[in-house]
């Protein structure tokens, strides 16, 4: 049996991975800017991580949520502290667009209401819903095809209050990415993010920041959204959020009510994905990695500003997005095939990176090295 071919692949097998550093099936290293698109918060294979998930291994991996899961309740209590939504609650699923899909249709069912407001380049997932909110005609497929999804500008406060007077009564929700991930890194300003907060309380409807990306201490702080100043109605997280372990969940703001049957998962919230996230969560709370996102984020980004070659660097904390001149757009392949530096990239030029949390000073050096010595090869190349 063949794989179903829908990733176009690097003809790399990675097989370990420790830290900032993973390795492929020859033994040849590899430095990870990328922390597999932004899953990798606290570093691969973190010590206190793998032997939290095998101490709960030996103790029970799997029950359904119809009984009693004093670790989900852990969790909550972790994400309470550290997220600071104190009277936020807690609903858990396995990836970033169910939270999303759960999210929405909370919405809709809070609300009584059906139509969504979403951003320009916006991604969200690919579950019906979450994709229909995404702005990617490339990726909906014809059932996914709704009227119930307005796309607006992004950042855009006069489209976004033009909208909500004209249609205020019929939305339900509205829903952002902090930091825009996919789209190349762009960030939603202080005051569209307010903005979007009065709206939704005019008129009624639910601010929901998608914070699978953004979210879980990357930019600096717990959620990007929390930079604006203002809190969400619902917080939707995933990525980071195991550290690689599939978990994905949605904050719930304390306004919002629970019914039986509303939302359920089989998976969602097991033992083992709780144990993954408790771990990442002690991590980042005895190693401060807010702290050191924030720090070695701005140092990262005006290091990148100072370097001969690079055209725009766009970000916040350790999710940053930069651009090439002219002529060195090759530069992501020099790095990962004479480098050996892993980053990620977003259509057309973007280069992202999206590092473990804990990448040291001396690997965030490394890098800088290493792009300035592709930027060389490039430049002798041409001549
Ligand atoms: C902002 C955002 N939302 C949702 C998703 C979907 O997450 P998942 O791939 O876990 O379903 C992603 C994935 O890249 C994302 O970047």
């Amino acid at each position: 049996m063949s794989l179903f071919n829908v990733y176009p692949l690097n003809p790399i097998a990675i097989t370990k991975a420790a830290g900032s550093r993973v390795w492929d099936d020859k033994g040849q290293e590899y430095l990870d800017m990328y922390g597999g698109h932004a899953v990798i918060s606290i570093g691969h294979t973190h010590p206190h991580w793998v032997s939290r998930i095998e101490d709960q291994l030996h103790e029970i991996a799997f029950y359904s949520n119809s009984v009693i899961m004093p670790i989900q309740e852990q969790l909550a209590m972790a994400l309470n502290d550290i997220s600071g939504k104190k009277d936020y609650q807690l609903f858990l699923c396995n990836s970033g667009a169910e939270a999303n899909e759960n999210a929405l249709k909370l919405a809709s069912f809070h609300t009584g209401r059906k139509k969504i407001i979403a951003f320009k380049k916006s991604f969200h997932g690919r579950t019906s819903l979450a994709v229909a909110a995404t702005d990617n005609p490339g990726i909906i497929a014809p059932v996914n095809e709704t009227q119930n999804i307005i796309f607006l500008p992004f950042n855009d406060i006069a489209a976004l209050e033009a909208c909500f007077i004209e249609q205020g009564a019929e939305i339900a929700a509205v829903i952002i990415e902090g930091i825009q991930g996919v789209a190349g890194i762009h960030e939603a300003s202080d005051a569209f993010l307010q903005a979007i907060r009065k709206a939704c309380n005019d008129f009624g409807a639910l601010y929901i920041a998608d914070s699978v990306q953004c979210g879980y201490g990357r930019s600096g702080q717990f959620f990007a959204h929390d930079h604006a100043g203002v809190n969400a109605d619902i917080y939707s997280m995933a990525k980071g959020m195991g550290n690689g372990f599939p978990i994905g969940g949605i904050l719930i703001a304390p306004h919002i009510q629970a019914k039986f049957g509303m939302l359920g998962t089989t998976f969602g919230g097991n033992p083992l994905a709780c144990a993954a996230a408790l771990a990442v969560i002690e991590v980042m709370q005895n190693e401060n990695l807010l702290i050191a996102a924030d720090q070695k984020g701005s140092f990262l980004i005006n290091a990148l500003k100072n370097i001969q070659g690079v055209k725009v660097v766009r970000g916040r904390g350790l999710m940053i997005g930069f651009e090439m001149e002219e002529g060195l757009e090759d530069v992501r392949k020099v790095l990962l095939n004479d480098l050996k530096i892993f980053t990620g990239e977003a259509k057309p030029n973007v280069i992202r990176l999206l590092p473990s949390l804990a990448i040291t000073m001396d690997d965030i050096n490394l890098f800088l090295t290493g792009l300035n010595k592709a930027i060389q090869l490039l430049k002798q190349k041409a001549t």
